[in-house]
């Protein structure tokens, strides 16, 4: 992504969990460690203002991307540079202060992370104090401020999260992660608990704050249509690994990976096109135990032997995609126009993955 200074830059970041068997059951048992690598050589950038997506099916390390970059998980390899500082090189707490600030995290659920005891306006007012950001009669106005922003009343500051729905919660939590004055939001699947209806309402919201306040997301969804309707780039990943990446309407209309090709068949063809709609077809082996060379080689129907034993490197097509995938490397993958984009909207079932 090269058309801007990036805000966020992720190099090579990975994330391994260790998830073997307490020492002695492993000592009797003849198990070996087990190491499952969540996340594995991740790299993308952000432009200040813009939003990239983390697409992929359930278990692919999104979710811990997220949690990485914001400080939530220490990275096992790889780092994050924010506006030119890398956040390894934040050791105290004061230095981390400013990253702390900057950054928020909004979370699929918005109620658990609201606290249930405390009145909307204390959950707002929060960041502010504990940043010490203003005090007085000030935190007060500008929490008015931050509910009219997200389209709810100075009044509702009053109430309590249970006395909301799940989209008026997940507009406190925006609040809330506004409050601070940040200016990246990582935002792990904030509409997929909601109804689509007020799904849309949220995302468009979110837009506006962006434009509005020259906001930079990190945005994950397993969600096609919630993708194409927020992003500007989008990283498809799989087992760990951004298998492709691209501008999105690049990524949407010439896509090149085999598994990006999957995901985007299970698109409802509203247009008519005549394109079948495919499920999502064999399963993500277990991540503890990844096949050999590319990953994806049990499910591609493309899959040579050179796919069995190497691993693709990422690089880039004349579309201006990256993607690794030795046979579009080898050119045994002829480039598809695709016509077909999915739609938000009440009616649409948001092609899913
Ligand atoms: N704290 C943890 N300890 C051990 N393994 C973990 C931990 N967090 C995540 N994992 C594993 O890492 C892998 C990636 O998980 P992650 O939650 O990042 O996926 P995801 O893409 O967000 O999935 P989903 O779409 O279901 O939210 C999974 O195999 C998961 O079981
Ligand atoms: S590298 Fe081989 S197995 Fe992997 S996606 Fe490409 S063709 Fe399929
Ligand atoms: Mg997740």
């Amino acid at each position: 992504m090269a058309e801007a200074t990036a805000l966020v830059e992720v190099s090579n970041l990975a994330k391994y969990f260790d998830v073997s068997k307490p020492w002695l059951n492993r000592v009797l048992e003849r198990d070996k460690r087990q190491i499952l690598k969540a996340v594995d050589g991740v790299s993308f950038s952000i432009p200040k203002g813009r939003t990239f997506s983390l697409v992929g099916e359930s278990g692919c390390g999104k979710s811990t991307v997220a949690r990485t970059v914001v400080g939530l998980y220490q990275p096992t390899k790889g780092k994050t540079v924010f506006d030119g500082v890398d956040t390894a090189d934040l050791k105290s707490r004061r230095a981390q202060r400013p990253f702390r600030r900057r950054v928020q995290m909004i979370f699929q659920d918005p109620y658990a992370s609201l606290n249930p005891r405390w009145r909307v306006r204390d959950i707002i007012a929060e960041p502010i104090r504990a940043h010490g950001l203003l005090s007085g009669q000030d935190v007060d106005d500008r929490v008015d401020d931050l509910l009219t922003h997200v389209k709810l009343t100075p009044q509702d500051g009053a109430k309590f999260p249970h006395e909301f729905s799940g989209g008026q919660r997940q507009r406190i939590s925006i609040a809330r992660a506004l409050a601070s004055s940040s200016e990246f939001l990582v935002c792990d699947e904030p509409t997929s608990a909601l109804d689509v209806s007020v799904q849309a309402q949220i995302l468009n919201l979110m837009k506006d704050l962006q434009r509005e306040l020259d906001l930079t997301y990190l945005f994950i969804s397993h969600n096609l249509a919630v993708v194409y309707h927020v992003s500007d780039w989008v990283g498809v990943m799989y087992l760990g690994r951004l298998v492709e990446w691209a501008e999105k309407r690049t990524l949407f209309r010439f896509p090149r990976h085999p598994y990006t090709r999957m995901l985007l068949d299970t698109i409802p063809d509203l247009d008519m096109t005549g394109r079948e709609r495919v499920p999502v077809a064999g399963e993500v082996p277990n991540p503890i135990n990844p096949p050999s060379g590319c990953p994806f080689h049990p499910r591609c129907a493309f899959a040579n032997e050179r796919c069995q034993s190497e691993l693709p490197k990422a690089l880039p097509t004349a579309e201006g995609t990256m993607v690794a995938c030795h046979a579009v490397e080898e050119d045994r993958l002829p480039l598809e126009d695709r016509k077909t984009v999915p739609v938000l909207a009440g009616g649409n079932d948001g092609a899913g993955v």
